[in-house]
């Protein structure tokens, strides 16, 4: 069995953050996205793996991925040179794949407990292809599968105007061979993509089995930055243990899940968790509430956060009551007048505010 992630595309939705950064990079609870797919397709038993990248951010990409923790698997990289969509990038995989059976695991999506289970699942079953479904408030957004009383797929319609169920296919697929032969035969969709989904229908007429398994835990999909921050509280709240590796000085308080890390300094603060704080920051008379991730070299100081991403090397100060925000790196915050009320931001790298 063979992987393959998906982390090219465009990130249209999450700029500006996407204009300097790949969106598979962006970290929730201070890790990124990719790492914890990596992480549960190895944990799978999958050591064959290709990550699909784009001209633009695929530098950056091999760059993390090689500074990373390190991964017990063969990790190769293949260029897709347009992101014409996702089947379109399986298409770009094809010597990679081969004849084997594989895992497609999109770079922005996560989902609880991984895929191992799966991944079992479908190396024991004949089955020509598995797909995952999750329930979700607005289908309209999403592919989406019709089932019979059985539970078996009748139809998969992508982003329909009208859908026939609230089951959306999540972006976890496992496939055998044949999945190329479907590929061929569709063509592109009224966005000029060719959609993965039209492919899994193209299964359906050719007649090959595809089952499905409705997903109980949580999914998340990071497309967009109010996904990031469901992403970051839900990771937050699910994975973090409390390891804090400094000293908390007498005048600050590190209160619940809090993981902070070497070379940060607190004064006169307070952390309530679930919140990380990355190493090498500083925290000066400032409050950090729940559901807040902060990177690297950031400096907060007489500020107060919640349910936020700060990313590395940025500066915060003075800011009341910061918010359901997502900072860029190296961006500074400063207030200058009295602000009153909550700020809420979303902003790129190397921005300068002043509020
Ligand atoms: P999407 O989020 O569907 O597409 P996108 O990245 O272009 O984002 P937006 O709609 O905001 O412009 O892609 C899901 C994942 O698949 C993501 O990790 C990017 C990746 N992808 C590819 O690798 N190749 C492609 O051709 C496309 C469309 C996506």
């Amino acid at each position: 069995m063979k992987a393959i992630i998906l982390s090219g595309g465009k990130g249209t939705r999450l700029k500006p953050m996407t204009h300097t950064v790949a969106k598979q990079l962006l970290p929730v609870a201070n890790k990124p996205i990719l790492f914890y797919v990596l992480d549960q397709i190895v944990e799978s038993g999958i050591r064959d793996i290709a990550i699909i990248i784009s001209p633009e951010t695929g530098g950056e990409i091999k760059k993390a991925v090689a500074a990373g923790p390190g991964w017990d698997a063969e990790i190769s990289y293949i260029v897709q040179e347009k992101p014409a969509g996702l089947a379109h990038a399986v298409k770009t995989a094809r010597d990679f794949l081969g004849d084997s059976r594989f895992l497609m695991f999109l770079g922005d999506n996560l989902i609880q407990d991984g895929v191992k289970k799966f991944v079992s699942e479908f190396e024991s079953k004949s089955a020509d292809a598995l797909v995952l479904l999750k329930e979700v408030s607005d289908p309209r957004l999403f592919g989406v599968a019709e089932l019979d009383a059985a539970g078996k797929i009748l139809q998969l319609v992508e982003k329909p105007k009208e859908p026939k169920s609230n089951l959306a296919l999540v972006g976890v697929y496992l496939f055998k061979p044949d999945i190329h032969r479907a590929i061929d035969r569709i063509k592109p969709s009224r966005r000029g993509e060719l959609e993965i989904t039209d492919a899994i229908q193209e299964l359906l007429n050719m007649g090959d089995k595809v089952e499905s398994h409705i997903l109980s835990g949580w999914w998340l999909d990071t497309g967009k930055k109010d996904d990031m921050l469901e992403a970051n509280r839900i990771v937050l709240d699910d994975l973090l243990k409390r390891d804090v590796k400094i000293k908390v000085g007498a005048g600050s308080k590190v209160e619940g899940r809090v993981a902070v890390g070497e070379g940060t300094v607190i004064e006169g603060s307070t952390v309530r968790g679930p919140a990380s704080i990355a190493p090498n920051c500083k925290i000066i008379n400032s409050f950090i509430g729940p559901y807040t991730s902060i990177a690297a070299g950031t400096v907060i100081e007489n500020s107060s956060i919640h349910h936020s991403i700060i990313l590395e090397n940025c500066r915060i100060s003075d800011i009341e009551h910061l918010t359901d925000s997502m900072i860029g790196s190296s961006t500074t915050v400063t207030r200058r007048k009295s602000v009153s009320g909550p700020v809420r931001l979303f902003v790129g790298d190397d921005a300068d505010i002043e509020l």
